[in-house]
This record gives C-alpha cells, sequence and structure tokens, in this order.
C-alpha cells in the first residue's frame, strides 16, 4: 500500500505590513499527517489530537484539499489521512494551512509528483477557502516552500520565493479566540493615500531586508499603519507586548497572521528567549493563559519524512 507521512509547519502570515501578499515558516510548532492513496474514490479521516475538528471531507481542511485533487484527476483514488495536530486551530499561525499543505504535498507525492509546485498550492487554497472563506496564500505558500514568501498575485498565482535571513522568531498565543473571518470583516475597505505610501514603502523595505540580510531595514520596515491599528483592538496586552519586546531588543514584529497570536523577531537566541520572558510577564500580569514558542525560519516547508 502506498502512503506517506509527513511534517507540515506552522506559518506567520502577513509579516507586519504584507496583509495577504507574505508569509513565513516555522519550524515549530508542527503538525505530523500520515496518508495512504486508496483504490477507491473516498476520504477517509481520523484526529490524533484532542481538537475534534470535523472527520466529514466536505467539512474538513484537509478533506476539501483530497476532493479537489481527486476531481482533478478522476478516476478511481482517494486518501485516507490521520492528523496529529500541534498547531492549534484559531492561533494565528497557520493551523488551516498546514493541514491544507500537508494534504496537497501528500496526494502529490503518492501520485508520483504530477503536479507543479503552484498547482499543490492551489490544491491547498481550497482548504484555506473552507477556513476563512478566503483563498489566500500568505500561509500556503511558506507552509509549503519554506522561508519567506511574498504572493505577487494570486490570479494568476505568482509566488516569489525570498531569502531567509536565519533570524529567532518568539510566538505567543493567548488563549483567547479571534476568528479569521470576524478579523476579516471588522477591516476597512478602503485606505487612505497616505496610509498607502507609508505601507508600500514599509513592504519594499521588508522585501529588500529579507534579500539583502538587512536585519536592522526588516526591524524598520516591521510597521503596519492600516489592519494593526484595527486588529489590535481585539488582542488585549498587544501593545505592551509590542512595546516590551522591542524594548527588550527585538528587531520587531506584530499580530501574526489574524492573530490572536503575536511574533517578534530577533538576531540572537538570547535576546528571542528575553521576549519568550517579556510576553509570558504581559499575560501573567493580565491573567490569560497563553503558549509560547521560540524558534527559527524553516526553509525546508512540509517534509517527506
Ligand atoms: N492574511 C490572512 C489574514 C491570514 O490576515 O486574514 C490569516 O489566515
Amino acid at each position: 500500500m502506498k502512503q506517506v507521512r509527513i511534517k507540515s509547519p506552522g506559518t506567520v502570515a502577513n509579516l507586519v505590513c504584507g496583509f495577504d501578499i507574505l508569509g513565513m515558516a516555522l519550524n515549530e510548532p508542527y503538525d505530523i499527517m500520515e496518508v495512504k492513496l486508496l483504490d477507491e474514490p473516498k476520504v477517509i479521516i481520523h484526529n490524533r489530537d484532542n481538537y475534534n475538528l470535523p472527520t466529514e471531507p466536505e467539512k474538513n481542511v484537509a478533506g476539501v484539499v483530497f476532493l479537489s485533487v481527486m476531481e482533478k484527476v478522476g478516476g478511481t483514488v482517494g486518501f485516507e489521512v490521520t492528523i496529529e495536530k500541534h498547531i492549534k486551530p484559531g492561533s494565528g499561525i497557520g493551523s488551516s494551512a498546514a493541514s491544507a499543505a500537508g494534504a496537497a504535498v501528500a496526494a502529490n507525492h503518492l501520485l508520483g509528483n504530477i503536479f507543479s509546485s503552484d498547482e499543490v498550492v492551489q490544491f491547498a487554497m481550497n482548504g484555506e477557502k473552507l477556513a476563512s472563506g478566503v483563498k489566500h496564500a500568505d500561509n500556503i505558500a511558506p507552509c509549503i516552500l519554506g522561508g519567506v514568501t511574498l504572493i505577487r498575485s494570486i490570479h494568476p498565482l505568482d509566488i516569489i520565493h525570498l531569502a531567509s535571513p536565519d533570524l529567532f522568531v518568539t510566538v505567543v498565543h493567548p488563549q483567547i479566540e479571534v476568528r479569521t473571518s470576524d478579523a476579516r470583516q471588522i477591516l476597512r475597505q478602503q485606505v487612505l493615500l497616505k496610509d498607502a505610501i507609508k505601507q508600500w514603502g514599509n513592504i519594499a523595505g521588508l522585501v529588500t531586508g529579507f534579500m539583502k540580510n538587512d536585519l536592522d531595514l526588516i526591524g524598520r520596515s516591521l510597521e503596519d499603519v492600516i489592519i494593526e491599528p484595527i486588529r489590535s483592538i481585539l488582542i488585549p496586552g498587544f501593545h505592551e507586548v509590542k512595546t516590551n519586546c522591542k524594548e527588550a531588543g527585538a528587531l520587531g514584529g506584530g499580530i501574526s497572521g489574524s492573530g490572536p497570536s503575536i511574533f517578534m523577531l530577533s538576531k540572537e537566541e538570547k535576546t528571542a528567549k528575553a521576549i519568550e520572558s517579556v510576553m509570558k510577564d504581559v499575560y501573567n500580569k493580565i491573567g490569560i493563559d497563553y503558549n509560547t514558542y521560540v524558534t527559527t525560519i524553516n526553509k525546508k516547508g512540509v517534509e517527506i519524512l
């Protein structure tokens, strides 16, 4: 029987100023998926975790990705998957993208890699659509390709893989619920030209910083004048975390994806660990439970184990 075991990483979408167009893969946390190729057209889903995600294929992020692959290849293949999630759903660190990207990469592997990486991203985006109502690829692309990615366009798909410096990433996940669909709905549909000018200056600066390995330029460019002022209202302690982390030496950071997680980049591991303590202090003081991760940028993306 053909089967594969894969590791699918968490991701930080947006990278502060690049709403829906920038993302970065993390070495921690990650999900594990075991996928078998079936010789009949059905999808069977088992959960090996406590998140109680739906096992009906049409309601499951990985399930809809398998269904879209099956529709494309026709014939009589199917998939049986066991999902072991470590990336908590609703955390803002790409939980749904990890399931969707993992399913797409595993299916392609089991079918003999018949699809291009753009096609694999397209399949995975069907899962993201189910999870958030919108087909965005800023978690999917870095999850599949690793490193830092720029989504220049979705229609047609144009993904640019950027260089990723050896930075440390500290993430805090306050245990509150922020649904991506809600965090998208509260955004304004118009932006002021003066804000747009600041934002595209920062995006260009951030991309240049990654390409030139200019860590201070990366830090200066981690500024968001459009999305963060609105979404940060949903995250208790956000401004305190950001201010205190920068004082403790972080290059910069902000909301991870649509939140509630917050991420910070640092040049050195000892700074990243000091920042973890700063984040813990804020949430201990407020009295909200949290998880933290001190990790690095994942350069491989979904990995076949
Ligand atoms: N770019 C998306 C957003 C990522 O910020 O809404 C969340 O899935």
